[in-house]
């Protein structure tokens, strides 16, 4: 059907409303107080994520932040990372060039348009265009990260300069995440950096190093999103409540705002400029058995701007088992979660529409 085309072609050939197809339900839809042609929501509605400096976290105060992006991860599920120390010109790049690509005309995008689920990359509309009965806003590149030289030669050719941006964008997200593992680890008090020279005679880090190995690699998957403009804001949603099956996303946003997270309302997050929103996916709640929190997120739309978003999304081996650490299991706390594997992800994603998206509630 026409719907099939995407939001982006939609917006183009010009629309007064919203088609039926994406009104969802009165209970469901975002009931964002939209100031009329504003491409943000209102302030009250708005809050800043706890921050976590990276640069310090790497400085004699390590320790202190350890805390705080503890407390972050258990309480929202979601920080703001800043001074990450990834180039403002690679951050800039992969915005622009991101943006580019959904400029080309349709038949260019729709080349990458694919039904298999695990292509390299794969091009589509709404969250799983195949089974959700209310679409949403949104049109997509998913790009598979790893291993690189397998995939490399399936992504876009055009732009021009696409591949060269993300490329670099793709190893530096993943460097940066391999660091912010060892940094969740030590903060649940399982990896201690100053520890790691006694570790022959002592081997408490050794299913910490193992664990770590399994995410040196492990999955990465990229989306990159965009959000037209839409007549209708109030009616539909950029993307449905989900939370990420995977250990840890680094999203990147243009400066629109639209990400929203579940606290006890949905709030939108700020954008900070240049930093990655980080959150806490269902590989590492399960993990920390249930102490860090994968969150509910969603996006909402406006009717003035187009919003650029990419998503570095982190993961253990399609292959691997997914437990919670024996050491977080004790009598006092006992063990949450059963064992997971991507299979059964994967069997859960294909049999939901755009409504349910929460892989945690079937595993516990
Ligand atoms: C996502 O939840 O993966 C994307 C969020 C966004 O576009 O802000
Ligand atoms: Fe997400």
């Amino acid at each position: 059907s026409q719907y099939q085309k995407g939001v982006k072609h939609m917006y183009e050939n010009g629309i007064a409303h919203v088609p039926k197809k994406y009104i969802l339900p009165d209970a469901e839809r975002p009931n964002v107080i939209t100031e009329k042609s504003s491409a943000n929501p209102p302030d009250q509605l708005s809050m800043k994520l706890p921050v976590i400096d990276f640069a310090e976290l790497q400085g004699p105060n390590r320790s202190q932040v350890l805390k705080s992006l503890a407390y972050a991860c258990e309480n929202y599920g979601f920080f703001q990372l800043v001074n990450h120390g990834i180039k403002d010109e690679i951050i800039n790049n992969m915005v622009n060039v991101s943006r580019r690509f959904f400029e080309m005309p349709l038949s260019e995008r729709e080349k990458y348009m694919s039904a298999d689920m695990s292509a390299p990359v794969r091009y589509g509309t709404s969250f799983n265009q195949k089974n959700d009965g209310v679409f949403c806003w949104r049109d997509f590149l998913k790009l598979v990260c790893h291993p690189l030289p397998d995939v490399l030669s399936h992504w876009p050719s055009s732009p021009q300069d696409f591949r060269e941006m993300a490329v670099t964008y793709a190893e530096e997200t993943r460097f940066l995440f391999l660091m912010l593992v060892e940094a969740m680890l030590e903060s649940l008090g399982l990896k201690n950096r100053e520890k790691k020279t006694e570790s022959i005679l002592n081997d408490v880090d050794a299913d910490e190093d193992a664990i770590f190995k399994e995410l040196e690699d492990g999955s990465q998957l990229m989306v990159v999103n965009c959000y037209p403009p839409c007549p209708q804001p109030d009616l539909t949603l950029g993307m449905p409540p989900h939370s990420d099956y995977g250990f840890l996303t680094l999203l990147l946003q243009d400066d629109v705002k639209g990400l929203q997270i579940h606290q006890d309302n949905w709030v939108t997050v700020q954008p900070i400029p240049g930093s990655f929103v980080v959150n806490v996916g269902d590989h590492l709640e399960i993990f920390s058995n249930g102490r860090y929190k994968s969150v509910l997120h969603r996006v909402v739309v406006n009717s003035v701007k187009c919003r650029i978003s990419v998503a570095s999304l982190h993961s253990f081996p399609f292959t691997s088992t997914v437990r919670p650490s024996a050491k977080l299991i004790s009598e006092t706390n006992p063990r949450r979660y059963k064992d997971t594997d991507f299979a059964s992800f994967l069997e859960y994603i294909k049999s939901c529409d755009s409504k349910k998206k929460n892989f945690l509630e079937s595993r516990k």
